[in-house]
């Protein structure tokens, strides 16, 4: 077994696991994390297989496990997949839209021990709302779905992403959590990879808008403390410390697609030339341990300047590869996030011209059939190109 790099001499095991159970999803947010290129039904692991890799998680000694996707709940057999969850003892959260399940199934879910849902909403307005997610009638589906989660005693976390065409609302978006009773509104910028880099100009804010919505967010925690909890994740672009994405690649996190490719991050299959290795094919214990995807930018050997001579590279891990990928044209760059990556000013400019520019209509996020490759680095989804340069 290769030796983890600088995490220390044991490598910890990782604290969750994403299941990517389908990239079949009925919205089409133009900001999706899911790749260009998504799994089609046919090649999704079967019921058995993800049982087999809920086991395998268990085992290795994860705590959470994230049933995602696309939609996970258009799975018919997702409840059974959470009873087999919490019976190997993993605590169960469910990532959905709201817009796919009965509440019949809910229920099955519910009964089969469902410990959390997390409920992504476009906008607190339903047009706009309805035209992110390019789906009429989304809005009212979801304030029921929240309404029969909290019937049920579950905790519940309201996501919402924001872009230039909602961030105005993130008071109203606040507001609407609390309306619904959740006990988290977590509220995050988009991050520019995949299909968000596809359609950077149509979301990106103002960086006025920006500084409104801080100012509303810290209003509305002096306001609601105690009530309820409020995260926000702030633009990349505005920042100058970058994010300690997925807590640092190969650290606590791993991203099981739906095929069975076991990924350090959603967005890993966008740096060219790794190799991805399956559940079909290995353990999840082999692959958390020397698959070489997740050696890559474990720890810190792989950093170049400014972050191998940073006394903060333990802290951020460098930021986000994918990121660093999407916009310098490299992974093993700092996040361009960061205020000592050369790239950072450049950036920052580019995002102001963006933004500032009329948006251009959202090109939505459809399933599209997978080309024939002959290599591994010919299935990345995303672009190698550098946007800022
Ligand atoms: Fe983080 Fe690297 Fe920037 Fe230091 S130089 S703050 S380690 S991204
Ligand atoms: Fe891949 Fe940040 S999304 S490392």
């Amino acid at each position: 077994m290769n030796a983890p790099r600088n995490i220390g001499s044991k490598l910890p095991p990782p604290m969750a696991v994403l299941l990517e159970l389908t990239h079949r999803c009925p919205l089409q947010c133009p900001y999706c994390s899911n790749p260009l290129q998504m799994d089609q039904v046919k090649s999704e692991l079967s019921t058995a297989e993800w049982k087999s890799v809920l086991d395998q998680a268990a085992k290795l000694g994860v705590l959470q496990v994230h049933f995602s996707g696309g939609e996970p709940t258009v799975r018919q057999d997702l409840a059974e997949l959470i009873r087999h969850a919490r019976d190997v003892g993993l605590y169960t959260n469910l990532i959905t839209s709201g817009v796919a399940a009965s509440k019949a199934r809910f229920d099955e879910m519910a009964a089969a021990g469902l410990d959390h849902v997390q409920l992504s909403i476009q906008d607190s307005d339903a047009e706009t709302a309805e035209k992110i997610g390019n789906y009429s009638g989304a809005q009212a589906k979801k304030l029921e779905f929240a309404k029969w989660v909290r019937a049920a005693g579950l905790p519940l976390t309201v996501n919402a992403v924001v872009n230039r065409h909602n961030i105005d609302r993130v008071g109203a978006m606040i507001d609407l959590a609390v309306s619904l009773d959740a006990h988290r509104v977590e509220i995050a910028n988009v991050q520019y990879y995949g299909w968000a880099l596809k359609n950077l100009g149509a979301l990106m804010p103002r960086f006025d808008q920006f500084e409104a919505s801080i100012a509303t967010v810290d209003a509305a925690r002096a306001r609601l403390k105690g009530k309820i909890v409020i995260d926000y994740v702030v633009p990349d672009y505005y920042a100058r410390v970058p994010k300690a994405c997925m807590n640092g690649w190969g650290r606590r996190f791993m991203n099981i697609t739906p095929a069975g490719k076991v990924l350090p991050c959603h967005a890993a299959e966008t740096i060219p030339d790794l190799k991805f290795d399956s559940v079909r094919e290995m353990t999840l214990a082999e692959i958390w341990a020397r698959s070489s995807a997740f050696e890559a930018f474990r720890g810190t050997d792989w950093m170049p300047d400014p972050c191998r001579s940073c006394d903060k590279r333990e802290i951020d891990w460098g930021g986000c590869r994918c990121q660093a990928l999407a916009l310098t044209g490299s992974a093993a760059e700092a996040d361009p996030a960061c205020g000592l990556s050369p790239w950072h000013e450049k950036l920052r400019g580019m995002a102001e011209a963006a933004s500032q520019a009329a948006a251009p209509e959202f090109q939505y996020r459809r399933i599209t059939p997978a080309k024939p490759s002959t290599s591994e680095s010919a299935k990345t989804s995303g672009t190698a190109e550098p946007v800022a340069g």
